[in-house]
């Protein structure tokens, strides 16, 4: 069993990308002395260095590498190394060309900016395999060596390359999957459109076609292209555990759904010895805290609840988007702290010192282009000492109090073309969902919809297109044995082939929400339909509504106007020991939030009418202690209820009763007992 967290580091992962390679090696002295300064305790290094490592084929530099990490280890700070293979040499794509990715109309991209691969290039695999062999051999026992970073955000930027090699490589992926042609075209229903195939030969990737292509392929080319790019992060990290045994492997994920869509993270979180990620604010006018907690809720999930590592975010803006806000004052801390919160051993950032040169530069950094008196390192400084004081907390978990179920593969199979209504996003139901449970102040597990929902007394289900029958029973015996379900419109439509459940809407699902669904009917670019409910009150729905025949179900909210006028929109079931609430139209915010409050009644989870939208808590817990985290994203001074009394870590002073909580201020309280 490799180990799980970085080697020899005793305190919180503080620190960032670091790449002395920009630098003269005069500044490496400073930024030694400044991380010290700072309280850094981890740098990533080496991660786009390959072209610095092997400048010619086969003719490795380590010089320089050896003394950064020398005097990283002189200064008691460990070092998470990269392998570069993200960014393969110039020379090895003029030798290569073949290596470069092709897109689904067939262009090829130039060298040039990064993460410009084929995976399944031959050449890439024998190259990227051979410097990781290197770096092991000669960094693998290094005693500053803590974690292996192995290559860069997969499946950013490119998710999928469309290549003659890849069709060749699909075509033994369906091999493998199906086993024959004939099952290929059972499952992808090649009937249609006369597309039946009569040899593997014939199958190519989803390439640009005059309309639309089949879903089967698609929906498979997607499950390729994720295993095709798995396979080369499982080579890298077998080679570094052969070669450098007791040393943790991790790559760094971006599971926030706005940041990388292509990656089942599901199944690599069961390949990774510890789950890092990466997180970025998008700034598209959400509440950027909600969506930070839902992508850390996610990390931690796919790593199977276990403790994980924020390996990247900004102390302050980024530069990749239309408009890249500075963050406010105190928001790196709340940042930082939230994800620590929420199961992170740590807080990293892209990256310590602000590149002068290259496409990032106006990206912010620990140690900005304006040196150590700016606003930016004193927040530094401070989040330092902060994350150093709650070194206790390494270890614990964060305890949750509901599950949402999210599946990469249905979102895959939700977004191919040709759906009813092109108005319904599933990533906005998920954080749609995820926002009316944080705004009832319950954390929220993720689980995927074949696992065991037993701990769970409250499981939301916001559109799960695509469930398996297994998962159909899944949550069937879940509510059965007691569980509180909520399901939104469209999930459980179709199986693994993207093939509709034989039989009526939703297949999967229509036993445990004791109903049947006729037809969607989804509503035109902003028209609105009300809903009225038992007391006469109204809700309102847009995007979506259905044709809900009640099987067992009671009807508690109906359609008041539109096609469905008279019809059922919200019902509950009572099935064996548990309920099962389901919503057949897109409900906004009001409504959302009315709909989980029935749910949580009948889930038993009392609400907590003395904590303030925006107060966030979330406790962790373990030997070492139960540990509660308030965060306070208002610009109010608030107060917490404490369940006993216990002692703030980053203050140092004893709390009991109501925890102050100032205004933008985070606290930790340790509590007794
Ligand atoms: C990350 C990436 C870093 C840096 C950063 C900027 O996605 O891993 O190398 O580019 O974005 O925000």
């Amino acid at each position: 069993m490799p180990d799980t967290s970085p080697r020899g580091l005793t305190r919180l992962a503080f620190g960032g990308d670091y790449n002395p390679e920009q630098w003269p090696e005069s500044v490496w002295q400073e930024d030694v002395r400044l991380m010290r300064e700072a309280g850094v305790t981890m740098v990533s290094v080496g991660i786009f260095s390959w072209a610095l490592l092997e400048p010619a084929p086969g003719e490795y530099d380590f010089g320089w590498l050896d003394r950064v990490i020398g005097l990283l280890h002189e200064n008691g700070i460990r070092v998470d190394l990269g392998t570069p293979t993200v960014a393969p040499p110039a020379w090895f794509y003029r030798a290569h060309p073949e290596a470069l990715p092709v897109t689904a109309d067939g262009t090829r991209y130039e060298f040039g900016s990064r993460g410009a691969i084929c995976h399944s290039n031959a050449d890439y695999r024998a190259a990227a395999r051979a410097v990781t062999v290197k770096l092991a051999e000669r960094y693998g026992d290094h005693p500053a060596l803590a974690l292996w970073h192995v290559h860069n955000e997969y499946g950013v930027p490119v998710s999928a390359c469309y290549c003659d090699s890849c069709a060749a490589h699909f075509r033994r992926w369906l091999a493998r999957t199906h086993g024959t042609v004939e099952a290929v075209n059972e499952a992808w229903g090649t009937a249609f459109w006369g597309q039946r195939y009569t040899g593997f030969e014939q199958i190519n990737p989803p390439r640009a076609t005059p309309t639309v292509g089949n879903p089967g392929q698609a929906l498979d080319y997607k499950r390729f292209a994720d295993a095709t790019i798995r396979e080369n992060f499982t080579a890298e990290r077998d080679i570094l555990h052969r070669l450098s045994p007791g040393v943790p492997v991790t790559t760094n994920f971006m599971t926030a759904l706005s940041q990388c869509d292509s990656i089942d993270y599901w199944a690599w979180g069961r390949e990774v010895d510890l789950v890092t990620n990466d997180h970025y604010l998008i700034t598209d006018g959400r509440r950027t805290h909600v969506n930070l907690a839902m992508a850390a809720d996610l990390t931690r999930s796919v790593a199977g609840g276990a403790p994980w590592l924020l390996l990247e975010h900004s102390t302050s803006g980024v530069n990749w988007q239309p408009r890249n806000p500075a963050k406010a004052p105190g928001q790196m801390a709340r940042n930082s702290l939230g994800h620590v919160a929420r199961g992170s051993e740590g807080a990293m950032f892209f990256q310590w010192r602000q590149s002068r040169r290259g496409a990032e530069k106006f990206h912010s950094s620990m140690l900005p282009h304006g040196g150590t008196d700016t606003r930016v390192w004193r927040e530094v400084i401070e989040l330092g000492a902060s994350v150093e004081s709650l070194s206790p907390i390494r270890g614990t978990r964060t305890e949750a109090d509901a599950a949402m179920l999210w599946d990469w593969q249905s979102w895959w199979a939700q977004n191919l073309s040709w759906r009813p209504s092109e108005d319904h996003d599933p990533r906005e139901r998920a954080d749609s969902f995820y926002e009316a449970l944080y705004d009832r102040h319950l954390t929220v597990d993720f689980a995927h919809p074949e696992a065991d929902l037993s701990a769970y007394p409250l499981v939301v289900v916001p559109a799960l297109y695509l469930m398996t029958e297994a998962a159909g029973h899944n949550v069937r015996e879940y509510v059965e044995n007691g569980g509180t379900l909520v399901v939104s419109y469209f999930s459980g439509i179709v199986d693994e082939h993207d093939a509709v459940h034989e039989g009526a809407y939703p297949g999967a699902l229509r036993d445990v929400l004791g109903l049947t669904v006729e037809e969607f009917s989804p509503l035109l670019k902003d028209e609105r339909v009300r809903l009225t409910g038992p007391d006469g009150s109204e809700l309102t729905g847009d995007v979506w509504t259905e044709f809900v025949v009640p099987r067992g179900a009671e009807t508690v909210w109906t359609y008041a106007d539109g096609l469905t006028a008279g019809r059922p929109a919200v019902t509950r079931h009572p099935l064996g020991h548990g309920t099962a609430w389901y919503v057949s139209t897109r409900l906004d915010a009001q409504g959302l939030d009315a709909l989980i409050g029935w749910a949580a009644d009948d889930a038993g989870l009392a609400p907590r009418a003395d904590l303030p939208r925006d107060v966030e808590v979330v406790r962790r817990s373990g030997a070492s202690g139960t540990y509660l985290f308030a965060i306070n994203h208002t610009a109010g001074d608030t107060k917490v209820p404490l369940e006993s009394p216990g002692t703030e870590l980053l203050t140092g002073e004893r709390a009991a009763g109501r925890l102050p909580v100032p205004a933008g201020a985070v606290r930790v309280v340790r509590l007794d007992g």
